[in-house]
């Protein structure tokens, strides 16, 4: 395999950005997050395109999905410009699927399995380094270094209620899509309530033997 094409999927908590980071390192390809390039665009004004909200903001801090036409173009773009990539936070439901099909073909498709309680448990304890991008968590990943302690952020959309919101849109939506993928005899289950070094392993040799 060249430079593979691999498609990351689980609820959110699930530890998509965890490991996608060592993806990036290990394999030299493209980060892909939705998420991602949704924040750094919270305030673009998309009244134009006849959405309920003027931001897409608005949706993510209630935990709702941004309408499919923001979200498409922005990974048919990003995936024009890269050989290979680990896609993240993307297809979120079966619309987004079909058009991911239309993009590109996948070399392997993950699924990072967790159960509801660990996930909220994550969520909440999640902290970010905003200058670094790095995600730490107060109990399991907190970090060594007081000065990057004090810097810590929490996310918009990892208070309680509107973790709870995200879930249930992802039993609704995203889940089809994981049964889809599983349908065509294509997805690569892995437990992802192990330790992150466990949960690597598993991922790392999932994609050598795609290859
Ligand atoms: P997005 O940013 O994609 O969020 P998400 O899918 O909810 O996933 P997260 O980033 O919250 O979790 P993760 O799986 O990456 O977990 P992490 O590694 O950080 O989307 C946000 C919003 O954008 C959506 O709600 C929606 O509004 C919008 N959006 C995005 N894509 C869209 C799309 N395609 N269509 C429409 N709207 C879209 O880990 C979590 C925590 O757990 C961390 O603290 C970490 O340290 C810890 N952790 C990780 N692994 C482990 C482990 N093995 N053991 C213990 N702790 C661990």
């Amino acid at each position: 395999m060249a430079q593979p094409r691999i498609l990351i999927l689980g609820a959110p908590g699930a530890g998509k950005g965890t490991q996608s980071a060592k993806i990036i390192e290990e394999f030299d390809v493209d980060h892909i997050t939705t998420g991602d390039a949704l924040r750094n665009n919270k305030e673009m004004d998309i009244s134009d395109m006849d959405t309920e909200y003027d931001t897409p903001g608005e949706y993510m801090d209630q935990g709702e999905l941004v309408p499919d036409e923001v979200v498409n173009a922005i990974v048919d773009e990003a995936l024009s410009q890269a050989d290979g990539f680990v896609l993240d936070g993307y297809p979120r439901n079966l619309e987004q699927a079909e058009e991911l099909e239309d993009m590109t073909d996948l070399d392997v498709v993950l699924y990072l399995d967790v159960g509801e309680e660990e996930l909220v448990h994550r969520l909440t304890g999640r902290r970010l380094d905003p200058e670094t991008g790095d995600i730490y968590h107060v109990e399991y990943n907190p970090p060594a270094d007081p000065d990057v302690e004090a810097r810590l952020v929490q996310r918009d959309d990892d208070t309680e209620d509107t973790v709870r919101e995200r879930l249930s849109v992802f039993h609704e939506n995203t889940e089809p899509v994981v049964e889809h993928y599983e349908e065509q005899g294509d997805l690569e289950r892995i437990d992802g309530e192990q330790a992150p070094d466990d949960v690597w392993e598993a991922v790392k040799e999932t994609i050598e033997d795609a290859a």
